[in-house]
């Protein structure tokens, strides 16, 4: 029994060290173009800007801050499929490149993820801690994109 345990784990081990040199590519490096930028579109307070780089952008942004266990197969892939999905319904990066209408619709579908707690999600808040928004933090960022809408429509 001991014996077999012994030799499972050696499987293991042996699987776990391969998938490591899986590591796809990063979500770095990538031009980000200030004209497009979120920030540089919108009247962002700096705090609420601030919370939402902290919360959001490490999966919807064209730049992530990895932390070093992000980079350990199978997480990994995990962290990165999140960031392509993530990406792919949201970019702070480049926010001011969607039309009018889906800026609108995305200002409001942040204010709802942050009102019910969907986003950040809590499989990365997990092990990112300094991403949770506190109360105050949540109600600045739908207070602001109240405002935003409204002053807009
Ligand atoms: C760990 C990665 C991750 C983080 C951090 C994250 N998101 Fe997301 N987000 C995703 C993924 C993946 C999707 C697409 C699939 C889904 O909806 O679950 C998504 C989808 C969305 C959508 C699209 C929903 C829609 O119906 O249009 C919005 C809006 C959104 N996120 C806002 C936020 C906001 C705001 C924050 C920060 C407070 C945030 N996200 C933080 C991964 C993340």
């Amino acid at each position: 029994m001991k014996r077999k345990f012994k030799k499972i784990a050696i499987v293991f081990l042996i699987v776990f060290i391969a998938i490591q040199f899986y590591q796809p590519k990063q979500n770095k490096g990538y031009t980000i173009d200030i004209g497009e930028n979120f920030a540089n579109n919108y009247k962002v307070p700096p705090s609420v800007l601030n919370s939402l780089q902290k919360a959001c952008y490490d999966c919807h942004s064209n730049d992530t801050k990895y932390l070093w266990y992000d980079y350990i197969q199978p997480a990994r892939m995990f962290v990165e499929s999140h960031i392509k999905n993530g990406k792919k319904e949201l970019n702070f990066n480049e926010f001011a490149s969607y039309s009018n209408r889906k800026q609108q619709s995305k200002l409001e579908a942040i204010s709802k993820e942050v009102k019910s707690g969907d986003m950040p999600l809590s499989s990365y808040t997990l092990l990112h801690h300094d991403a949770k928004l506190t109360k105050e933090e949540k109600e600045a960022i739908i207070v602001w994109i109240d405002k935003t809408l409204n002053s807009t429509n």
